[in-house]
């Protein structure tokens, strides 16, 4: 079909055109990207983009916001097969300042039980603002590449990381199997000169160099990858068939001796003072190095250390991410809007004139609550000074009011007493810093913000349905509850007729969403959104709990327990059995055992829960190889001096084998380990006839299993 001449379109035929253009060309980025199979030649697939561009040039009013211009060569959403890490791929805590460092080191010294004049040596590297790869060797052959994902699954990235020349295809004389680990980066020159060939292909620009690595990196056509010129640097490793090393320090002679690259600033500091120095030298030279670095990580450089620092929510103990300070910009509030959340808490956002910071486009901020939008002191209209630290939200950090002209230009932010969206009361309890909507699931602001949780990449991370999707299917009440989506199928016509899907991709997301209705109860935990419940947290409750239905039920009832004995705030063992159970479970507490409660108190979640009970298959929780341990299941308090180990340590060690360390003693403590100047837990054990074992007797029970 011949089409006329841009030229001659009236307005009416290139807004219909464009519509047509932006769903034909989304379809065939789906056959290319998603599926690896595209329907049509490149050169009929440059026309229809080609055309679209000049009736754009000639109509720029008519621009859609989802035009096709907007994303070309967008980073591909799925099409890779997974790859189950054989040792998790950790992330790090950070450090923001010197004192964090020290306390990360005594931190560490606590743990190990040293005295403060042994020497603990740490290795400090570039923080290399990239993405992290796991490369599998088997018998010195590369033969699996793959992306972190969400640290216990990622993507097979095999066939694009062949293409970097930084990774040997075989190395000699590495063990049998061997994982090593590393960044993925693009020098900055390389991305200036990448997006000036972009700029002129008429492909999408890509924001800093790290975006640029992850898009070429994630492309499911490896060719595109082998074009862009990527680099690595190897710092780490994951599963390893014989020791190769005993320092991480050797283990980086070890990587560069098999060809690797390794970071030439890296080096080895002997004391806190001497690490923090070195992070200022560097700092120095920050923008001079061809590459991003954000920071610096120092690592506890004996691994023998490092193996009984262990982690702790999957970061590791033994190292710490140092940043460097935030990049800042001026710029002006146009506006405050406020923003609802998914546990109903109103943030204010600062919506600002569009500044670069750190070579990243800002327009929106937070402003945390009402009390910092006091302690500023800001009015929409003002100069303010902006801050980006990495991954974090920019932050509002500082007016300037010596920009003030003109009063009538500034406006003063009015607090809410009603939430902007459904109108509910909007309320600040007493020691609490931030207002909220008393709306619950009634508010569609936090009902769609749960649900965007309920499919984030950590809880269901249903491939193919990003949020948002689940907006728009929540604005056309496709779906309403998270149970809605386990019925999606049964609408599949009416996903059909919507713009932009197609057979295809619709099959592909109700298959994806049929395959997640199976999914481990920390994640289901998780998914929920109940406040203060992080991963970590689901996890412990998830370990303690084993099934859905046992800790339904103990929620459930530490709710009615709550519920009758509401005054005895600060003593979880007056208000009952089970509630005191909960407040009992390591790190958990009273505050996080309120939010937990009161989410069961409530008859809507219990709804939710019921429908979810009853269309999903939540599995058990699985302590992980510890069948063979005395100790697998077994809650077990530790008290009085250890002198084999620390408290920490024997606590992580514990948990290791599948044991529950608690904190304090009952009637369902399977063990109590007493050491020297035991006091009342011990006699507690006593009247209740806990066993009582010595540190000897403990080490002596799971001996075997260490
Ligand atoms: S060590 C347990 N070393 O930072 C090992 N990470 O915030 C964890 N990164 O996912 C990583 N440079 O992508 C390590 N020299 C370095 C690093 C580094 C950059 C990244 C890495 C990791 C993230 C954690």
């Amino acid at each position: 079909m011949t089409k006329a001449p841009v030229i001659e379109l009236s307005e009416a035929e290139a807004r219909k055109e464009l519509a047509q253009l932006a769903m034909q060309i989304a379809y065939h980025d789906a056959r290319y990207y998603q599926d690896d199979a595209p329907e049509v030649s490149d050169a009929e697939y440059d026309a229809l983009r080609l055309r679209n561009a000049e009736i754009e040039e000639r109509f720029p009013e008519l621009r859609r916001k989802d035009s096709p211009s907007n994303r070309v060569g967008a980073a591909p959403s799925s099409g890779f097969a997974k790859v189950q890490h054989a040792r998790p791929m950790l992330s790090l805590a950070n450090a923001f300042d010197g004192d964090d460092v020290h306390d990360f080191v005594a931190r560490a010294r606590r743990f190990l039980g040293l005295e403060a004049e042994t020497e603990v040596a740490l290795v400090a590297e570039p923080k290399i603002d990239g993405l992290s790869a796991s490369l599998r060797y088997e018998n010195g052959i590369f033969r699996v590449g793959a992306t972190r994902g969400d640290g216990a699954e990622g993507e097979d990235i095999t066939r694009n990381l062949r293409t970097l020349d930084e990774i040997p295809e075989r190395i000699e004389g590495a063990p049998d199997v061997l994982e090593v680990r590393g960044e993925v980066y693009m020098s900055r020159d390389d991305f200036f000169a990448l997006n000036q060939r972009q700029e002129a292909n008429d492909a999408k620009v890509f924001a800093n160099p790290r975006n640029a690595a992850a898009g070429s990196l994630r492309q499911l056509n490896a060719d595109i990858t082998a074009e862009r010129p990527l680099k690595f640097f190897a710092y780490s490793w994951g599963e390893v068939s014989e020791p190769f090393a005993d320092s991480q320090w050797g283990a980086l002679e070890r990587f560069a001796a098999w060809g690797f690259t390794t970071n030439p600033l890296s080096r080895v500091c002997r004391s806190v003072n001497e690490a923090l120095a070195f992070h200022g030298e560097v700092l120095e030279q920050r923008a001079d190095l061809p590459y991003d670095i954000d920071g610096i990580v120092y690592k506890v450089d004996r691994l023998d250390w490092q193996d009984r620092l262990g982690m702790v929510s999957r970061a590791p103990r033994w190292a710490i991410a140092h940043k460097f300070p935030a990049e800042q910009a001026v710029t002006v509030l146009e506006d405050i809007v406020i923003q609802v959340g998914r546990t109903g808490a109103l943030t204010p956002v600062a919506h600002l004139a569009p500044v670069t910071v750190g070579g990243v486009v800002v327009s929106r901020a937070t402003l945390h609550n009402e009390d910092e939008i006091a302690r500023l002191g800001v009015k929409v209209g003002d100069h303010v000074v902006v801050q980006r630290a990495g991954d974090v939200i920019p932050q509002v950090v500082e007016v300037l009011v010596e920009h003030r002209k003109d009063a009538a230009a500034l406006r003063d932010f009015e607090v809410l007493d009603r939430c902007p969206v459904c109108g509910s009361r909007a309320v600040r309890e007493e020691g609490e810093a931030v207002r909220r909507c008393t709306g619950g699931l009634i508010c569609p602001a936090q009902s769609v913000e749960r649900m965007k949780h309920f499919v984030s990449r950590e809880a269901f991370d249903i491939e193919g349905l990003g949020a948002k999707h689940i907006v728009s299917f929540i604005e056309d009440k496709l779906i309403a509850t998270p149970g809605d989506i386990f019925r999606l199928r049964e609408k599949r016509d009416d996903l059909l007729s919507r713009e932009g899907w197609g057979e295809q991709s619709a099959d592909n997301v109700l298959q994806a969403i049929e395959d997640r209705k199976s999914i481990s109860l920390d994640r289901f935990i998780y998914a929920l959104g109940i406040r203060q419940i992080g991963q970590a947290t689901a996890r412990l409750l998830a370990r303690q709990y084993g099934s859905l239905e046992a800790w339904r039920t103990a929620m459930t009832a530490a709710a009615v327990e709550r519920a009758e004995n509401s005054e005895e705030m600060k003593k979880p063992e007056l208000v009952g059995e089970i509630y005191s159970e909960l407040c009992n479970v390591d790190q958990i507490g009273i505050s996080v055992a309120d939010d937990l409660v009161s989410f069961f108190a409530e008859a809507q979640n219990q709804e939710v829960l019921n429908d979810l009970a009853l269309t999903l298959d939540v599995e058990n929780f699985e302590v992980a190889d510890t069948s063979g341990s005395p100790v697998a299941g077994k809650t077990v308090v530790f008290t009085g001096t250890l002198e084999t180990m620390t408290r920490s340590e024997a606590k992580a060690r514990a948990e290791a084998l599948g044991a529950k360390v608690a904190g304090s003693v009952s009637k369902k403590t399977d063990y109590v380990v007493a050491g020297p100047g035991a006091g009342s837990k011990a006699k507690k054990a006593e009247e209740l006839d806990v066993p009582i074992l010595s540190e000897e007797d403990w080490n002596d029970l799971v001996g075997a299993a260490v």
